[in-house]
This record gives C-alpha cells, sequence and structure tokens, in this order.
C-alpha cells in the first residue's frame, strides 16, 4: 500500500501587524519556536536558502515581504525594483514556509512614524559610502521593527550582504533584542555569480560583464594563495579582473569580518567585498579568504554555496 505524503498546510498571508501576530501568539501557545526570514521579494534561491535553514530549525516560518523605501537611497532604484508577490507566494509555499506577512507601506510606517534606528558602527563604510549612512539606518529601522512585530526566536539573514549582517548583529547585540539571529552562506549561480533580485534585470551583455565578480574573487584568492600580504595588491588585482569584464568598480575592499575595518597587511581570515556597477544594475558580493592557502577558508569552490 502506498501512503500518501501528507499534504502541507497552505501559505497563510498576513497583511497587518495584527494578523501577523495571530499567527506568532497561536504558535506560541502551542509552545512552537518561530523563525522569521525577512525579504524584499523577487525570491530567489538564495532567498529560500534561508527559508529551508529556518524550516529546519523552527516550527513556525514566516517570510516577511516588504519593499523598504526607507533604505533606498535612489528613487529609479526602488521604482524599478522587481516584484511579483504571486510568484514568490507560489516559491514560499513550494519551500514549506507557514506564513508570508506582506504589510503595506502606511502599515509599517503609519502616518506619523517619527523613530529611526542609527547604528554608529559599521554604517558609513563601503556602502554607506556609497548609498549614504540612511541606507542601513532604514535597513536597522525596517528590521528592528520587524523583530519586535514578529518577535522571532531566530531570525535569518544572508552572507551575501555580509555588511547588513553586520549592522542587524550590532543592533541586537545593542538593544538586548531576544532573538539569535543566524547567516546563511551565499548561493550562487553556476558561473559564480551571487544570486540578487537586480540580476533579473541584467541583459545578456551584462550579465558577461556581471562575471567579472566571481572573477575579481578568483584573483584576490590567487593573489593570497601567492603569499600576497598588501591589501593594496589583492585589490589591484579584483580591479583589474573587474575592468578587464568591463565592470565598473565601485569599491574593492579587505576588512576584518568581526570589526568591518579596512585591513592594509593581510593576515589569516580577511573577508573581500566587492561592489561594482554593470549598467544601472549595482552588485555587491564579498567572500572570506585566507592568507596563503590555495582554498578559500570556508567555500568549496567558486560555483559552490559561499558561507
Ligand atoms: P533582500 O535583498 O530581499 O534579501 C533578503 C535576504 O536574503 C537578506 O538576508 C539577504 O542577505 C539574503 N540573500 C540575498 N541574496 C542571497 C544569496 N545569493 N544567498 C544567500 N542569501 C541571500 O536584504 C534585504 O532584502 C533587505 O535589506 C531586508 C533585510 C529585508 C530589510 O529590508
Amino acid at each position: 500500500m502506498t501512503t500518501e505524503p501528507t499534504p502541507s498546510p497552505p501559505l497563510a498571508v498576513a497583511r497587518t501587524v495584527d494578523e501577523l501576530r495571530g499567527h506568532v501568539r497561536a504558535a506560541r501557545r502551542d509552545g512552537r519556536s518561530v523563525g522569521l526570514v525577512p525579504t524584499m521579494g523577487a525570491l530567489h534561491d538564495g532567498h529560500l536558502a534561508l527559508v529551508r535553514e529556518a524550516r529546519a530549525a523552527d516550527n513556525l516560518v514566516v517570510v516577511s515581504l516588504f519593499v523598504n523605501p526607507a533604505q533606498f537611497n535612489d528613487a529609479a532604484d526602488l521604482a524599478r525594483y522587481p516584484r511579483d508577490e504571486r510568484r514568490d507566494r507560489a516559491l514560499l509555499e513550494a519551500a514549506g514556509a507557514d506564513v508570508l506577512f506582506a504589510p503595506s507601506p502606511d502599515e509599517v510606517y503609519p502616518p506619523g512614524f517619527a523613530t529611526h534606528v542609527q547604528v554608529g558602527d559599521g554604517a558609513d563604510r563601503f556602502e554607506g559610502q556609497v548609498r549614504g549612512p540612511e541606507h542601513f539606518y532604514g535597513v536597522a529601522t525596517v528590521v528592528t521593527k520587524l523583530l519586535c512585530i514578529a518577535q522571532p526566536d531566530d531570525a535569518y539573514f544572508g552572507r551575501k550582504d555580509a555588511q547588513q549582517l553586520h549592522v542587524i548583529r550590532r543592533v541586537v547585540r545593542d538593544l538586548n533584542l531576544p532573538v539569535r539571529i543566524v547567516g546563511v552562506a551565499t548561493v550562487r549561480e553556476p558561473g559564480g555569480l551571487a544570486m540578487s533580485s537586480r540580476n533579473s534585470l541584467l541583459s545578456a551583455g551584462e550579465r558577461e560583464r556581471a562575471a567579472g565578480i566571481p572573477a575579481a574573487i578568483a584573483a584576490a584568492r590567487a593573489a593570497l594563495a601567492r603569499g600576497e600580504h598588501s591589501a593594496a595588491a589583492v585589490r589591484a588585482a579584483a580591479e583589474q579582473a573587474l575592468a578587464a569584464h568591463g565592470a565598473q568598480v565601485e569599491y574593492v575592499a579587505l576588512v576584518d569580518e568581526a570589526s568591518f575595518r579596512a585591513l592594509d597587511v593581510l593576515s589569516g581570515e580577511v573577508l573581500l567585498l566587492l561592489a561594482a556597477r554593470v549598467g544601472d544594475v549595482r552588485l555587491i558580493d564579498n567572500e572570506l579568504l585566507r592568507c596563503g592557502a590555495e582554498e578559500p577558508a570556508n567555500t568549496s569552490g567558486e560555483a559552490a554555496t559561499v558561507a
């Protein structure tokens, strides 16, 4: 006799804070743990890796979908940010998420909203320098709100946005928010390009130029493997690879992962940060590399999942 697989319950959709709190309260009453995956939608396998980690660890998996105007410094970037809630819902249902929290801008920022979370450490460098520190204030504010709304045991963020993860960990530590922040490895396309909602905006020619990013990571890794200890030299190798592909370098930096401070002399593990522009699309990436080793610190190859 064959047994039918148990159908998973359909994805519930909460549009308001009260609706979401209802789901969370019911889970808590039953002693179930809650995992939150904040997203801005246009979901891809990178987002779904976060959902899968949450599914493995928590009983109630809440995914938020909110394109947060407060973190966009560029109105055009906000206007053309890809949106497709129906597709996202189908993907989340297949991935086994329980609740989609998809509030309106007014639900998150009601008229009169006047409180912002300003992070004093790390918000003004790299991404904060290019996009303005307001970008991370916008991220910190919405993530703090989402954590207060959903009150999860665990919240999942991608290492793909390493500086964002750094800023969020800082907020949670500084404000004693009772949540465990889980960093999830970067999911990459077969050619090594990190998955991003913005990849869908790339033309075929721009995709070829975007291949400069994995090439730059490989060039930095090779320089370190040759025993290079000068950050300037490793940076130059990465920048050369980006330029050779026609990607416009915004910044390349080698930082200490814990402090997010730029390093001049490299030793042990170093975090390579890259930001480049291809046409109108900004792409960022990072990889933890080890000085002097053939292999990166925690990866098994360019195209593989990278922590
Ligand atoms: P978004 O860009 O939609 O990303 C949602 C989450 O997915 C983030 O934690 C991000 O780091 C992670 N992610 C994106 N691409 C990934 C990849 N290739 N591999 C693994 N994880 C990946 O980041 C945001 O939204 C927003 O700033 C948000 C945190 C939701 C606040 O508005």
